[in-house]
């Protein structure tokens, strides 16, 4: 039985892929950080599986990922751990310095000094922020950097140490640079996950309206739950080598948004530009439901919601991926992406609504001494 050492376990690739592994019959082990309040909500289901491990330890904290490392003995480790949130790394750029850049070394460090250095295959989550201020379109393997964040400067050293410990040890590391990738478990502090809750409670009377950044910003979204399945394979290649995974599709946020609202039984009309352009609600889908939305302005944009440098042109091309690893790229496509990412918010929202319906009348009956 192959093991397989996650970092960046209770995230949403970490958690894809570990029911990929599991399905592969693998031995799974993952990094987990210790925190006050529960954050394990992604890998609950696979707790208590006899093949699914958990260990405390940290990316800035050389120690605990030499011992991690040391304990399990894993032949293969996906470096997934990130502080993954390009708009936050403005704010805490040493600390995604030190998880995203440093961390990636401690991993490879960690590798040599346990002596599994020509045993051990490593895969780093690269990414297509490394094109940043983008140089060429579309981008593919041989496209210039220009990383345009304090996030994707980190990542860059990331990229380099990867290659580096490649070619002075011989090791087999590689490097995935992924394009973004969506998904019903997407934190919800990203575009696309921001804007399918905020259509779901919209819809259903719970929010009055959605605030954005850049609406015109291209993106080239995938399905997480198929990417997953690419860093697999990128360490089943007979060589260690570096790969693009994207669709070679690419959208605007204002069209991710029109497509999530129409799901979500709203038609959106735009007016205006910048920071004064407008999503107006043109019709409904049910006048009983929600008739009263039609002419309210639900999106509006917000400069809060800008960077300082924002990556606006990313379409990859995935032709070496499909060409050496087999990789489909079209199998989940945009429409059906947001149209389960919006399914899934729908049906959280309203059965959120449903328990908080229950704990108000449960809250009333105890105080009416109804149920004690
Ligand atoms: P995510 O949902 O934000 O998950 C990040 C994971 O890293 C979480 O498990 C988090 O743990 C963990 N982590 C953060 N800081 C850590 C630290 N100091 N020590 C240990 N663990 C730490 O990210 P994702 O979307 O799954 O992405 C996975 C990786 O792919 C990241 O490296 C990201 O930069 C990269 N990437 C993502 C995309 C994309 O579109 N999703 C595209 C290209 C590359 P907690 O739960 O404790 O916070
Ligand atoms: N988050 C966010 N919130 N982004 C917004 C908003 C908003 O309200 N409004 C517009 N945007 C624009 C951003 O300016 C950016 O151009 C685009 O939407 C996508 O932003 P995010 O969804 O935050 O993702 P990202 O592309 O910056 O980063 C993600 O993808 C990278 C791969 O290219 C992350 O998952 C990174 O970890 C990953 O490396």
């Amino acid at each position: 039985m192959k093991k397989a050492l996650i970092t960046g376990i209770t995230g949403q690739d970490g958690s894809y892929l570990s029911e990929f592994l599991i399905g592969k019959g693998y031995e799974v082990h993952g990094i987990i950080r210790r925190s006050s309040v529960d954050f394990r909500e992604r890998i609950a289901h696979l707790e208590g599986h006899r093949h699914f491990h958990l260990h405390y330890g940290d990316m800035g904290d050389t120690l605990s990922i030499i011992q991690v490392v040391g304990k399990v003995q894993p032949d293969e480790i996906y470096n997934l751990a990130a502080q993954s949130h390009v708009q936050v790394s403005f704010d805490s750029p040493e600390y995604t310095a030190n998880v995203d850049a440093t961390g990636v070394l401690r991993i490879l460090e960690a590798v040599r000094q346990c002596g599994l250095e020509q045993h051990c295959r490593i895969y780093q989550a690269s990414t297509s922020e490394l094109y940043g201020r983008v140089e060429e379109v579309p981008q593919n393997e041989d496209t210039p950097f220009h990383p345009y964040s304090p996030y994707a400067v980190a990542k860059l050293y990331g990229y380099w140490i990867v290659k580096e410990y490649r070619e002075a040890y011989h090791m087999f590391c590689c490097n995935g640079i992924l394009f973004n990738h969506e998904s019903e478990r997407r934190g919800e502090t990203f575009v696309t996950r921001k804007i399918t809750l905020a259509a779901a409670r919209i819809r259903q009377g719970r929010q009055e309206k959605l605030y954005l950044g850049n609406l015109s910003s291209l993106r080239d979204w995938g399905y997480a739950k198929d990417y997953v399945e690419c860093m697999w394979l990128i360490l089943q290649h007979d060589k260690p080598e570096d790969f693009v995974i994207a669709t070679g599709q690419q959208h605007t946020v204002r069209e991710f948004c029109e497509r999530a609202f129409h799901y979500a039984g709203l038609k959106l009309r735009w007016e205006g530009e910048g920071a004064d352009e407008k999503g107006i609600c043109e019709a409904v889908d049910d006048t009983t439901a929600c008739g009263h939305l039609v002419g309210k302005t639900l999106v509006e944009v917000s400069p809060d919601f800008y960077r300082p440098t924002d990556v606006v042109n990313l379409l990859g091309d995935p032709a070496k991926a499909q060409r050496l690893l087999g990789w489909n790229p079209e199998k989940t496509s945009f429409d059906q992406l947001v149209k389960l990412m919006v399914e899934n918010d729908m049906a959280k929202i309203a059965s959120d609504d449903a328990a908080a319906r229950v704990r108000c009348n449960l809250a009333e009956y105890l105080e009416k001494g109804i149920v004690k």
